[in-house]
This record gives structure tokens, C-alpha cells and sequence, in this order.
């Protein structure tokens, strides 16, 4: 399975990629916002940024609705760098423009996944990635996890090739039980990766570890 890092942060994106673990990026309007990101020119610059960190693939979204409009700033997107993904919306018009994508050879990601039904359908339009908001899904009285479940059934027995990326990460256990029903990628905060490493017997065998073999040199010293 592949980790992706959900953040526009250059420092945690960097922090991250010193982990050694990590496969690539995905962003979204609200996350560009949050790092105060904006204007055009300042977007795709930002963009670059990124995709001078990281060598695998950077998930940015358009901000059209239309298929016209998010044809024409997916393409301006994608000539950013080869590892650009454009990030479309799960919308009428988002599944027509991630077919026109596909028959161009852009890579997309159709995000706001809540059902298997819009999988089916993102699917269908050829998406590189497929992202379910686990998190957002259960915030409701759904269940994130079973729907990653559904999906990686699915594409499974109709033998599509869109990647699950599971998205809207809320702890460290998400990621353990997005792997266990069979998600491809995980995009979480830096946080949530780095809640993997806990655990109390670690810390608690890695001192008397440590204190043993600090008393075996005081005796032989
Ligand atoms: C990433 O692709 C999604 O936009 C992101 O994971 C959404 O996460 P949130 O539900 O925490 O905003």
C-alpha cells in the first residue's frame, strides 16, 4: 500500500519524505487555503513546489465546476510537472472531464467519494485514483471502512485498475483497517503516520533494553 501525506505544508510534505516512506501527495482547495495560497500564479507556483519535494504523484484539484473550465485548468495543471494528478470532483461534469483526462493521457483522482455507486461510475471514466472520505462517512451514522470494503470488492471482481486511495484519515487505526479492506493508498495527515510508531511495550522494552546493557558495562568498567 502506498502513503501519501494530505497537506500543501512544504515542511511537513519534507518531513514526511525524510520518513522514507512516502509515495506521494494529495491537496485540496481548503488545504491550499489553510498554508494562505492564493491567486492563480501563486497556486501553480505552490504546485511546483511540491512536486520539487516529491518524485511521486501530487494530487491538485481544479476549482471548476464546468467541464470546460476544469478541462482547461487540468491541463494547465498537468504541464506543471509529469507527477501532477488532477483532482476532480465526483460531479456530472467531473465524470465527463476525467473521461476526456484519461483519452489525453492525464492522470486524475475523483475525490468526494461517499458511495459505490459514484466508485462504479469514476471508475467507468477511466480515474487513475478513487478517493472515498472515510473519516467524513463516518462522521455520519455510515461506516468508512465497510464502504473501502465495498469498493475494493467491486473493482476487484470487475477487474478495474483505479487505485482506492483512501482519504479524510482521522487516526492512525483508520489506516491499519484501510489496509486490511484493501485500499491501495492511504493519504493522511503527517500526524496520523507518525501515531503508527506508538506503543507502550516499544518504549517500555527499549529502556529496560537499554538500562541492561548500561549495567553490563558499569560492572565490566
Ligand atoms: C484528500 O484527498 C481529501 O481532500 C482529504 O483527505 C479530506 O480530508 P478531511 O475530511 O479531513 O477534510
Amino acid at each position: 500500500m502506498k502513503f501519501f501525506v494530505d497537506t500543501a505544508n512544504l515542511d511537513q510534505i519534507s518531513e514526511a519524505k525524510d520518513l522514507g516512506i512516502l509515495d506521494g501527495v494529495t491537496t485540496n482547495p481548503s488545504l491550499m487555503a489553510k498554508e494562505g495560497i492564493v491567486g492563480r500564479e501563486n497556486i501553480l507556483k505552490h504546485y511546483k513546489m511540491i512536486t520539487e519535494i516529491v518524485s511521486g504523484d501530487v494530487s491538485a484539484e481544479v476549482i471548476s465546476t464546468d467541464f470546460d473550465g476544469m478541462v482547461r485548468e487540468g491541463k494547465e495543471l498537468a504541464a506543471i510537472a509529469p507527477n501532477i494528478v488532477v483532482k476532480v470532483p465526483m460531479i456530472k461534469d467531473g465524470v465527463k472531464a476525467i473521461s476526456w483526462f484519461t483519452q489525453n493521457n492525464i492522470k486524475t483522482n475523483c475525490t468526494l467519494i461517499f458511495s459505490a455507486g459514484q466508485a462504479l461510475l469514476a471508475a467507468k471514466a477511466g480515474a487513475t485514483y478513487l478517493s472515498p472520505f472515510i473519516g467524513r462517512v463516518d462522521d455520519t451514522s455510515w461506516d468508512g471502512i465497510d464502504l473501502i470494503h465495498d469498493i475494493a470488492h467491486m473493482y476487484q471482481t470487475q477487474g478495474f485498475m483505479t487505485e482506492i486511495l483512501a482519504a479524510s484519515i482521522r487516526s492512525p487505526k483508520h489506516i491499519v483497517q484501510a489496509a486490511q479492506a484493501g485500499a491501495d493508498v492511504v493519504t493522511c495527515p503527517l500526524k496520523s503516520i507518525l501515531g503508527l510508531l506508538n506503543h507502550p511495550l516499544t518504549d517500555i522494552g527499549l529502556a529496560k533494553f537499554l538500562a541492561d546493557h548500561n549495567k553490563a558495562e558499569a560492572a565490566v568498567g
